[in-house]
Order: C-alpha cells, then structure tokens, then sequence
C-alpha cells in the first residue's frame, strides 16, 4: 500500500505532469460538446503548438483556445431554423472568449507588457481581444434566424482563429523565453481564479458596429 508522502508525491507529479496533447485536445472538445451532444464537431487539424497539454499557463490557455475552436465548429453546424441552439451556443461561446481574453491579460499579457523585448507581443494580443469583442458584440445584435448570420459568424471565426494561431505560435514562444518555470506555474493559477470570476460576471454585450 502506498504511503500518504507518496500518495502526495504522485498527486504532485500527475499535476505537474505533461498531458499527452491529443488527449487534451481531445477532452476540451468534450467539454464544448457537453453544451449540445447531437451536433458534430469538426475542428478539422488545428495548428501545431509545443504548449497543448503542459502544465503550466500555456498549456491551460491552449485548452481554453481548443475549447473555442470546438464551440465554432458546433455554431457552424446550427441552422436558421434553430435560432436558439445558435444564440446559446454563441453566447456561451462569446462567455467563454470575454472571460478568457480578461483572465489571460491579467495572468500574462500585463507581466509581458512590462517586459520591453515583448511589449509589441503582448499589445498586440490585447488588441486584438478588442477586435474580437466588437465582433462578437456586433453578432449578438443580428438576428439568429437570418440566412445571413453564419456568413457574418465566419468573419468573427477568421479572426478568432488568427489570433489563437499566433498566439500559440509566436506570442507565447517569445513570452515564454523571458517567464520562468514558476511564474508559468503562478500565472496558470491566476488565470484559473480570475477566469473564473470573470466568466460568472460576464455579459453578453449586443451592438451592430459593422456596416452591412
Ligand atoms: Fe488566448
Ligand atoms: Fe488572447
């Protein structure tokens, strides 16, 4: 029988351990398919990343980020006929992008600002999170049943997965040459706290900003 020091002692290395990537792909598809089963999810292959299922904050925000892709594929496969599986999808999925983007630039994006050879890195990243909510704002005022919603969501879709891209693949690469092993573990726990509080607080905001 285990001894409760080395019961702890693997607790402690299971949570610090790397994750085999396609099951943690694999799991944060499960978690978008939990909000409505019968749709199929086609993520199809997404970038590769040296993050997906670490242990440290990187790997947290790329579960986050596959997450995402999960729910934009499942809003893909709505139709017009069903306007209200596609308002709660994309509002969850709206929810989920607020309270990430804030979350994330609490936990890392302030402490890379600060960092003079990434500050472009990190001012980048939060523009774009502003992009993002004017984009999602704009959808959440249209009408979920016109023809026209999906086409509109696309461009959101472009957008979103451009900015996780290159997150995955340059921002977080340059970041994490100036961070340290423990300010990667710091920051996943900042982040887990503050999503957290800014999901439970997190409302969806509805304004046309696009012309037609
Ligand atoms: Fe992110
Ligand atoms: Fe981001």
């Amino acid at each position: 029988m285990a001894t409760p020091t080395a019961t702890a002692a693997k607790t402690k290395a299971a949570k610090t351990a790397k994750q085999d990537p396609k099951k943690a792909k694999a799991a944060a598809i499960a978690e978008a398919r939990s909000f409505a089963p019968e749709l199929t999810v086609r993520i199809g292959s997404t970038p590769k990343t040296k993050f997906r299922g670490n242990p440290d904050v990187f790997g947290r925000l790329v579960e986050d980020h596959d997450k995402h892709r999960a729910l934009i594929a499942m809003i893909e496969e709505t139709t017009s006929g069903n306007p209200d599986q596609r308002k709660m999808l994309f509002e969850e999925f709206c929810k989920e992008v607020q309270s990430h983007a804030a979350a994330e630039e609490q936990a890392l994006w302030s402490t890379v600002m600060r960092e003079p050879s990434t500050t472009d890195d990190a001012r980048h990243a939060v523009a774009e999170h502003k992009e993002l909510d004017d984009l999602m704002a704009d959808l959440a005022a249209r009408d979920y049943s016109s023809p026209g919603w999906l086409r509109r969501f696309a461009a959101l879709k472009e957008e979103y997965l451009h900015h996780v891209g290159e997150e995955e693949q340059e921002q977080f690469v340059a970041a994490e040459k100036t961070l340290s092993a423990s300010d990667l573990k710091y920051m996943r726990k900042v982040f887990e706290r503050r999503k957290k509080a800014e999901k439970a607080a997190a409302k969806i905001e509805k304004k046309i900003k696009l012309k037609d």
